[in-house]
């Protein structure tokens, strides 16, 4: 059977489905921090430790970072890319592909998906397509990609959502997909079985506009600074105690502060669309479906919404779904 790999590098965190000669299907996600790795001292030490054998140094173009592969923890110092950054171009985005591909553990992909967003995707696509061929990120095992294909991120949902029987096939019916991601929020319209192009668009606006907000909240209230987004996020989520400064504090009324900017977000997002009478349903899928899910049923209050199950993972399952197809 044909090995594929579907892997979505977002700004926020790299998910990966891989599908082996087996058919087997593993899933992985790790956070889209990367730094820059120093030849310090220790860095022998630190490739042989236990507590560190998730960190992989990949290389890209003679540049060598650091990528952790171990879900949902802090790591101080590694950055996320800013959204304003030609991120599907850099060499950052590199090395988180490169880390995917690695932890998949495949030698040879005949078929590799990958994403680009909407905004973006004429600009991307055509250099994403050339990862092809014998690929050596410096990691300790070259990889052989058969063949790239390359999607606009939200489409991924899309394809799931149809495949998982989420979203009803019929040309009669048009779907309105959004995406909202760590640092921008995607939108697809189809029209038919078509994509409507015309209304299909990014914001960038994401979640962690949202986080920013509640830390410039807390960072006025306390008079202190709070610029750890990723232990707001943390909290929110898994409802986990949230520590700072000393101080335990309760984040739920801080949510409900910054949910009027959420919903100026879906307002704008729906009078972009021009109106919503020939949508029959709106998909909410991606990372931040939660997070937007209370504004997008009150601004689209007509329509149905739909909550994309496993949304964080959606994109990858379709870029799989394509591989599969691409692959026959
Ligand atoms: N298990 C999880 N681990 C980490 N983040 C999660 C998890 N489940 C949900 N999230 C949420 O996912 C959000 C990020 O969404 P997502 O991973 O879809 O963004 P992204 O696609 O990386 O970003 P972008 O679309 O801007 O490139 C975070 O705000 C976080 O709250
Ligand atoms: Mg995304």
């Amino acid at each position: 059977m044909k090995t594929k790999a579907a892997v979505e590098v977002g700004k926020g965190n790299t998910k990966t489905i891989a599908s082996d000669e087996n058919g087997a299907i593993k899933k992985f996600m790790f956070p889209s921090a990367v730094r820059l790795e120093a030849h310090g001292a220790l860095s022998s030490f630190r490739a042989s430790h236990e507590a560190n054998h998730h960190e992989l140094f990949p290389i890209i173009d003679g540049t060598p970072f650091c990528v952790s592969t171990r879900p949902n923890q802090k790591i101080p110092d590694h950055k996320r890319s800013a959204p304003n950054d030609d991120f599907q171009a850099s060499k950052a985005h590199d090395a988180l592909l490169a880390s995917a591909l690695h932890v998949t553990g495949l030698r040879r992909v005949d078929v590799l998906v990958v994403g680009a967003p909407i905004e973006t995707y004429q600009k991307h696509a055509s250099r994403l397509k050339t990862l092809v061929g014998t690929l050596d990120f410096g990691l300790g095992r070259m990889i052989e990609v058969a063949r790239t294909l390359v999607l606009p991120q939200t489409f991924g949902s899309l394809l799931a959502a149809k495949n998982e029987h989420v979203l009803e096939r019929d040309e009669h019916v048009n779907h309105c997909v959004i995406d909202p991601g760590y640092f921008s929020t995607d939108i697809l319209t189809t029209k038919g079985l078509r994509i409507d192009d015309a209304r299909s668009f990014g914001f960038a606006f994401g979640t962690a506009a949202v986080y920013q907000k509640i830390a410039d909240m807390l960072s006025a209230e306390l008079r202190m600074p709070v610029s750890d987004l990723d232990r707001i996020e943390y909290s929110l989520r898994s409802s986990a105690a949230y520590w700072v400064h000393g101080r335990n504090i309760n984040l739920r009324p801080y949510l409900d502060k910054v949910e009027p900017h959420i919903e100026a977000l879906v307002i704008d997002i729906y009078g972009r669309l021009g109106g919503t009478e020939d949508i029959s349903s709106i998909l909410l899928t991606g990372g931040g479906s939660a997070l937007y899910e209370r504004a997008v049923r009150k601004v689209f209050h007509s329509s149905r919404v739909t909550l994309m199950p496993d949304p964080i993972h959606a994109n990858a399952r379709g870029y799989l779904i394509a591989g599969q197809a691409a692959a026959l």
